[in-house]
């Protein structure tokens, strides 16, 4: 039997692999250290959690008609507009079953087969997948460690081609922990004007978690490409949602209209008490404000602990919850210096191969209890000492 060639040829999700594969080590040995995952360990707030219970029992289990309920969009809208600088109307946001199937139904309604989607690499696992279950084909720009994973006008000039339909970027960066500066900024703008073919989608999901010093800089504020940009965003990073699978898209006319079409034809709608809950999501802001600072407080102890390690380096994440670690292992390329501290210092993180690096690199997850974290770097320290001893 022939099934779909573009899905059959896709690489499982590294992720979530590895998501599955700590969560059976650890039930095997409960000395293992879990920073695989990609979700904060908060339970979402409880003025959230209330609002759903309410909208359950008011009946809200029906579905609900068009592309989200009304009081969501407007109130996304008015986030996009006050904290966003984005001129998005309510009539533009689609409401999705996560930011995942956001990104899916924006890059499969925008493509034909055969196009190009540039994405930024190192970059999220699941970005060259959906490229390619969309028919279309996946093209890196290729960002440096060694550079601070600088985005420049340059590295985006290297992957356009006339079949560029796309452009993917995703601030703040999951594994980088990167937040895209001015400079940066800029330089896509410019980009996106001299090349008016061109449409950006804009992964925005660690919006809410950036540090002290940082702000988020969101593309579709530049009037001069607003109408080419697709914004993806949602609640389960920010305020600690992911089980309840809601997200967001933002995008604007003859965009809109085709990415909703898919929509219709796939998902039907959100359900109804689960927008409720999330309509006042986005006023939890003290809650929100408390598991950021908690995310910074872990980040310096984490980042701080790694990097007094001979062999051990990593930047201060700008934002999101990742630790993106480079370690001088001789020999040893990223899937088996990460197989190594698994197995030495019985802590878990995803290979940085999963990212599309050659270095030797592995993500680890801060949204941690900090005692865990400590206890995870003392652990590399140790291994890494007797790697250095033994020369
Ligand atoms: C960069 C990035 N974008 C999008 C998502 C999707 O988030 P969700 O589908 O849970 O809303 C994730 C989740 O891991 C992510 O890391």
């Amino acid at each position: 039997m022939e099934f779909n060639q573009n899905i059959l040829g896709l690489q499982p999700s590294r992720s979530m692999t590895f998501m599955v594969k700590a969560k059976q080590l650890q039930a095997a040995d409960p000395e293992v250290i879990n920073l695989s995952g990609g979700e904060p360990d908060f339970d979402t707030p409880m003025p959230i959690r209330e609002e759903a219970k309410r909208w359950l029992d008011a009946g809200y289990t029906h579905y609900t008609i068009g592309p989200g309920l009304p009081e969501l969009r407007e109130r996304i809208a008015r986030k996009l507009r006050e904290e966003n600088g984005c001129g998005y109307k309510a009539d533009d946001i689609i409401v999705t079953p996560g930011g995942k199937f956001a990104i899916y139904l924006a890059v499969r309604a925008a493509v034909n087969p055969g196009d190009e989607v540039m994405f930024l690499e190192p970059g999220w696992v699941s970005y060259p997948s959906i490229i390619e279950a969309s028919g279309a084909v996946p093209v890196p720009v290729r960002l440096r460690f060694e550079d601070g994973f600088a985005l420049t006008a340059e590295k985006l000039e290297q992957a356009v081609t006339p079949k560029t339909k796309m452009l993917i970027v995703n601030y703040p960066n999951n594994p980088t922990g990167r937040v895209l500066n001015r400079q940066e900024a800029a330089e896509l703008e410019a980009f996106l004007l001299r090349h008016p073919d061109v449409l950006l989608l804009s992964d925005e999901m660690y919006e809410r978690i950036v540090f002290s010093g940082y702000e988020n800089v969101s593309p579709a504020a530049f009037a001069s490409v607003a109408d080419r940009v697709i914004t993806v965003n949602g609640f389960s990073k920010s305020v600690a949602m992911t089980g309840w699978r809601i997200g967001y898209l933002a995008a604007s006319g003859p965009l809109r209209a085709v990415i909703y079409k898919l929509f219709q034809h796939t998902v039907s709608c959100v359900s109804g008490f689960i927008m409720k809950a999330a309509t006042v999501a986005l006023d939890c802001t003290a809650e929100i404000e408390e598991m950021r600072k908690s995310y910074e407080r872990r980040r310096d102890r984490f980042i701080g602990d790694l990097n007094a390690i001979e062999g051990v380096t990593c930047a201060y994440p700008e934002g999101a919850f990742y630790a993106w670690v480079k370690f001088d292992l001789p020999g040893m390329d990223a899937a088996q210096a990460c197989e190594f501290i698994l197995n030495e210092a019985k802590v878990v993180g995803v290979p940085g191969d999963a990212y599309g690096t050659d270095d030797c690199c592995v993500r680890f997850s801060f949204a941690t209890e900090e005692s865990e974290l400590i206890k995870a770097a003392e652990r590399i320290r140790t291994v890494m000492e007797r790697v250095g001893k033994e020369g």
